[in-house]
């Protein structure tokens, strides 16, 4: 069959989304409520979720593999996450304070614990503050205002950072000495001056161009993980520590996708690697929007409200400058429910995260030998809780351009087939497992493999 005839297929079988694509075009641009959820011919519309299973508005079910980009790693449903939210109204009333309170200090302890990074944080709404807030750090710390981004590295939706993130090869340059190409329409044009692309896992040529742009960078943010699935080599890793430290850069890890996916202390607990500044978002949120930025007392400090930095004492002439704090603030940072979530969330997995690791590894063995045997040669990518497949003849994958070289018309075949078959995922995406994809679970994964495999 080709893509075409699977993609016929999948109308068939999902006429309901079609109808709902259709009335979300009149109202939402492209039909949908972020880029990312649109794919051809129309995306599936979810109605219902319980543990591993997704259902959708035609009532046809998935094993979900997409985790919703990687938070629910307990799955669909969790008790745990249940009793946290019904808990938060019965024993304290109500959703918000809008002042401290002490949940805010027991997450925070319970974070320091497993990423010893971090000595200081602050709550931010997601992923993208949090990185955002990071740069803003890196900035008033260093006292310089260009950033070092890799190529293929994504770290949220706004203008320093969307600079080739899924870039096009034939215009972005030497493999050694990328071309930074704009990644969305109305980038102002000196945002690509201001941020520098470096190419991922190739040290020599990193090396190179920090030295070149050292007394005007203020950092380097980076996946530790790209994608959640391309490694850092551990050489990389440690080098790129060594050069930023001994340049005066500071090093950020954006563990948005890799906290508590690549283990339970992130990809920094993996390579042993302290980094300057962390962000953190996704599973500590358990299913809603959180993000977290951490690092260095002495950076983090740069935050700290002094004496008469009072917003509100403007009009008396007694605040100290603006200029001497780095403003942070947010209706919702440090959400009583939210973090009451996370923190079961945090729970459950200091007890299962071991086994959900597990399960991933043997489900990414069994695929690999399923392929093998159909005569298709795939890498199976990640750490720990999350992995891809390239089908490739290549021995290895270490960057975005690695991966771009491999056979997607073949993987979105087996994509779409895998619809039909009660597998849920974004074609091309990668496998995001949870606490919820059991034995039974992954048995129905493999033969799912194989009926899609002996179709395409
Ligand atoms: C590595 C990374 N950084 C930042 C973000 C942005 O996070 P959010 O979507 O919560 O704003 C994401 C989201 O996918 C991500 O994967």
């Amino acid at each position: 069959m080709t893509l075409e005839d699977f993609m016929e297929e999948y109308k068939t079988l999902t006429p309901k989304s079609k109808a709902l694509f259709d009335k979300a075009l009149c109202s939402l641009p492209g039909g949908v409520s972020a880029n990312i959820k649109y794919y051809e011919p129309y995306p599936i519309f979810m109605e219902k979720g319980k543990g591993a299973w997704l259902t959708d508005a035609d009532g046809n079910r998935y094993v979900d593999y997409l985790g919703s980009y990687g938070p629910l790693i307990l799955g669909h449903g969790h008790p745990a996450v249940n009793k946290a939210i019904e808990s938060q109204l019965e024993d304290n009333g109500t959703l918000l304070y809008g002042t401290p309170h002490e949940l805010e200090c027991r997450f925070a302890q319970k974070i320091k614990e497993l990423y010893p990074s971090i000595e200081l944080l602050r709550y931010t709404n997601s992923g993208t503050e949090a990185t955002l807030f990071t740069l803003r750090m890196a900035y008033a710390y260093t006292g310089k205002y260009k950033i070092g981004k890799f190529e293929g590295h994504y770290h949220g939706g706004y203008n320093q950072v969307l600079v080739s993130v899924n870039p096009d090869i034939a215009s972005a340059g030497d493999i050694h000495n990328p071309t930074p190409l704009p990644e969305s329409k109305g980038l102002e044009p000196y945002q690509l001056e201001n941020t520098i692309i470096l190419p991922f896992n190739d040290l020599e040529a990193c090396t190179r161009i920090l030295k070149e742009n050292q007394h005007e960078m203020a950092a380097i943010i980076m996946e530790p993980i790209q994608s959640g699935y391309i490694p850092a080599t551990k050489e990389f890793m440690r080098g790129i520590r060594k050069v930023t430290a001994e340049l005066g850069i500071l090093l950020i890890f954006d563990e948005v996708k890799t906290g508590f996916r690549a283990g339970l202390k992130g990809a920094q607990g993996l390579y042993d690697i302290k980094p300057d500044l962390t962000a953190l978002g996704k599973v500590i949120g358990g299913g809603m929007p959180m993000g977290i930025v951490g690092g260095r007392k002495d950076i983090m400090m740069v935050t700290a409200p002094v004496k008469d930095s009072d917003v509100f004492d403007a009009g008396t002439g007694k605040r100290s400058s603006s200029r001497d704090v780095l403003f942070h603030s947010g209706t919702y940072n440090g959400h009583p429910l939210i973090l009451r979530i996370g923190l079961a969330v945090i729970e459950v997995l200091e007890k299962e995260f071991d086994s959900v690791a597990a399960r991933t590894g043997i489900l990414k063995k069994e695929l690999e030998k399923l392929f093998y045997a159909k005569g298709i040669r795939i890498l199976t990518l990640g750490e720990a809780t999350v992995f891809n497949y390239a089908i490739t003849e290549s021995e290895k994958i270490l960057n975005y351009r690695d991966f771009q070289k491999s056979d997607f018309t073949t993987r979105k075949k087996i994509d779409f087939a895998l619809f039909k078959e009660g597998i849920y995922n974004k074609p091309t995406n990668r496998y995001s497992l949870s606490t919820a994809h059991d034995d039974k679970i992954i048995d129905f994964t493999l033969e799912a493999f194989k009926k899609a495999l002996q179709r395409i």
